[in-house]
């Protein structure tokens, strides 16, 4: 799976994001990758405990949190504290599967590590597809190959059971932040169908309004989702 979210941040909260990641000191983003994917990883990233990446990290929980899109296609429990990266001239990462579990470090926690399951990552992106060649994020799933480049400030979640990879950037310099989700529903499969059936309840009740069967349905998906849910 494969969802587009569009403006998750507002154009003056990219403006906010670049001007405080252009003063910061960037790092071989080799520094969170796993043995596999450190090979073929050639980009760069903000330290994941910098004053900024956490700063900016709060604001896109925050905001997140109140997106509707967002939490009816991820049904998350856990969000990895958002990170950031940043592909120049030349930059890539290969085709890689992303670790299963995270660990968040105590220093960003509340003291102990936290581990995160990632059902889901996703990426933000912070720079406008004009400013920029190449850097397309590209999915592979067992529908095929799908290719993700966004407006500054669409966020795209996909499944981390995919492999996937960036293709180099030719032109410019591309900037986003990449995060992982831990969702209540550790299934796929039914997790896209609470997806769908929420995506269907929510199209009808425009339509029709709270009638008695679209409360039924609503009450239909409250139902599954108590019974797959951990929370
Ligand atoms: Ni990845």
């Amino acid at each position: 799976m494969l969802v587009h979210i569009p403006s998750l941040l507002s154009p003056a909260e990219v403006a906010h994001c670049r001007d405080m990641l252009a003063k910061a000191d960037w790092v071989d983003g080799k520094v969170t990758a796993g043995e596999q994917s450190a090979g073929e990883k050639r980009n760069l990233q903000v330290p994941e405990n910098a004053p900024v990446a956490r700063a900016l990290g709060d604001l896109i929980l925050s905001k997140l949190g109140k997106n509707e899109r967002f939490n009816s296609a991820s049904l998350a429990m856990r969000v990895f504290p958002p990170l950031f990266n940043r592909y120049d001239g030349g930059m890539n990462f290969g085709t890689h599967i992303d670790n299963a579990i995270r660990f968040v470090p105590a220093s960003l926690g509340s003291g102990a590590p936290i581990r995160v399951r990632t059902d889901m990552s996703a990426t933000l992106f912070l720079t406008d597809p004009a400013d920029y060649d190449g850097g397309e994020l590209v999915v592979l799933d067992t529908f095929g190959e799908h290719r993700a480049k966004f407006a500054a400030g669409d966020l795209v979640v996909y499944s981390a059971t995919s492999r996937h990879h960036v293709t180099p950037v030719t032109r410019g310099s591309r900037w986003a932040s990449f995060f992982w989700i831990q969702s209540m529903v550790r299934d796929e499969s039914a997790r896209l169908m609470l997806f769908d059936l929420d995506n269907a309840i929510q199209g009808l009740r425009k339509k029709v309004g709270d009638t008695e069967e679209v409360v039924g349905l609503t009450g239909l998906y409250h139902n599954l989702l108590r019974r797959w849910a951990d929370a």
